[in-house]
């Protein structure tokens, strides 16, 4: 078992470190020669793609987070409005639909019952339905018009970590297929985020070669009277679907309470939960470009502080700002905001396998999870 376990303690572990390779799998081969991006199973023509004037996408658990990040991104590069719904929450009530909707399913297992039923309701509209899933053959994707596998490999533990992150490197690739088919309006942004996106594997790396900080935090947590209590985790942009992921993370491994909320959300409630020492984990967009973003999150950080949360900083490398505010910083390579999530979901990962196995808990097979379940 150590063996099949790559000499780590955990398939998680080895799940987290095999993030560059994974995202680099599946974006190779996807953008041909003319730079259009290659879908593998298409029942469906570019001008089907081109009559496309609403897309939802329907997810579970951390598929569903990734459906999230994707509506920003899906937003901005088609000006297409996008939805995302749970699959659970889809089914059972009345979306409007027709042809010209596309249907975005993400499944790593590809068997999902809530998201095959919600496939299937999207179908019986008439929808086209598009899956991104990590299953050659599974159902959800042989159900569907057209489909994009993610390329992470067997992921066994039940925690989520490299399937989401080629499965966002999968979003990111259908965004801009659907910004191709239809004409591009930022025909520049598109061609820089493509080269972004090639360049990510690489500063995953490095965010995987700086996780002692997050991993200290987590055991300092740990220890505390108050890590064990409760954490909060606060975004905006897609750093909220991020803290959504680093809060779920926490839950499925740590069996604590964590919460992700939007960070602007916090003085409309959940402010109220801060206590002297409560851990509040900050998603920090980058203090470039969209500084204003970036000011509202440390407006936010010193919220939280003057009520004596302890902040933990997920941002860019070189944030001296975040860094005065904030308690502890983790720092991650400079990318374009819609990318960040490649980045700084992982320190997020780490810090839920830290603090889980300071608390002695089974890493692998948390209780009462499934990695797959196909029951509604
Ligand atoms: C289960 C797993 C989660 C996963 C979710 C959706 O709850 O424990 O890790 O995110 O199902 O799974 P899917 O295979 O549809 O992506």
């Amino acid at each position: 078992a150590a063996a099949e376990k790559g000499g780590f303690e955990t398939f998680m572990a080895k799940e987290i470190h095999e993030q560059p390779q994974a995202v680099a799998d599946t974006l190779r081969g996807r953008i041909d020669e003319t730079g259009q991006i290659v879908l593998d199973e298409v029942r469906m023509s570019d001008q089907d793609f081109r009559d496309i004037d609403k897309v939802f996408i329907v997810a579970c658990g951390t598929s569903y987070h990734a459906g999230l990040v994707t509506k920003y991104a899906i937003e901005h590069w088609t000006r297409i409005p996008c939805e995302v719904e749970l699959a659970s929450e889809f089914r059972y009530r009345d979306p409007v639909l027709d042809r010209s909707t596309l249907v975005v399913v993400i499944s790593q297992s590809g068997e999902t019952m809530d998201t095959l039923m919600a496939l299937r309701h999207a179908k019986d509209q008439k929808a086209r339905v598009l899956a991104i899933s990590n299953t050659v053959g599974s159902t959800i994707p042989r159900e569907s018009d057209a489909v994009l596998y993610t390329r992470a490999g067997i992921e066994v533990a039940v925690a989520s970590t490299k399937a989401f992150l080629t499965q966002l490197a999968a979003c990111y690739l259908v965004g801009l297929h659907l910004a191709q088919v239809r004409g591009i309006k930022y025909a520049d942004e598109v061609s820089a985020i493509l080269d972004e996106l090639v360049a990510a594997p690489g500063k995953i790396a490095k965010v995987i070669e700086n996780l002692e900080p997050i991993r200290q935090m987590a055991r300092d947590l740990a220890e505390s009277k108050d890590g064990a209590a409760r954490v909060l985790f606060i975004g905006r942009h897609v750093g909220y679907p991020v803290a959504l992921e680093g809060a779920l993370k926490l839950k499925e491994l740590a069996y604590l309470h964590a919460e992700g909320f939007a960070a602007g959300e916090l003085k409309h409630g959940p402010i109220s939960l801060i206590e002297d020492g409560t851990p509040v984990v900050a998603i920090v967009p980058s203090p470039r470009g969209r500084s204003l973003l970036h000011d509202k999150i440390i407006s936010n950080i010193q919220e939280v502080k003057a009520r004596g949360a302890k902040v933990i900083a997920i941002c860019e490398e070189g944030d001296a700002i975040t860094a005065s505010h904030a308690d502890f910083v983790v720092e991650t390579p400079a990318s374009p905001t819609l990318l960040a999530p490649l980045l700084t979901t992982v320190p997020l990962q780490e810090f839920a396998i830290e603090l889980a196995t300071a608390l002695g808990r089974d890493i692998d097979q948390p209780r009462n999870l499934a990695k797959s379940v196909t029951v509604e």
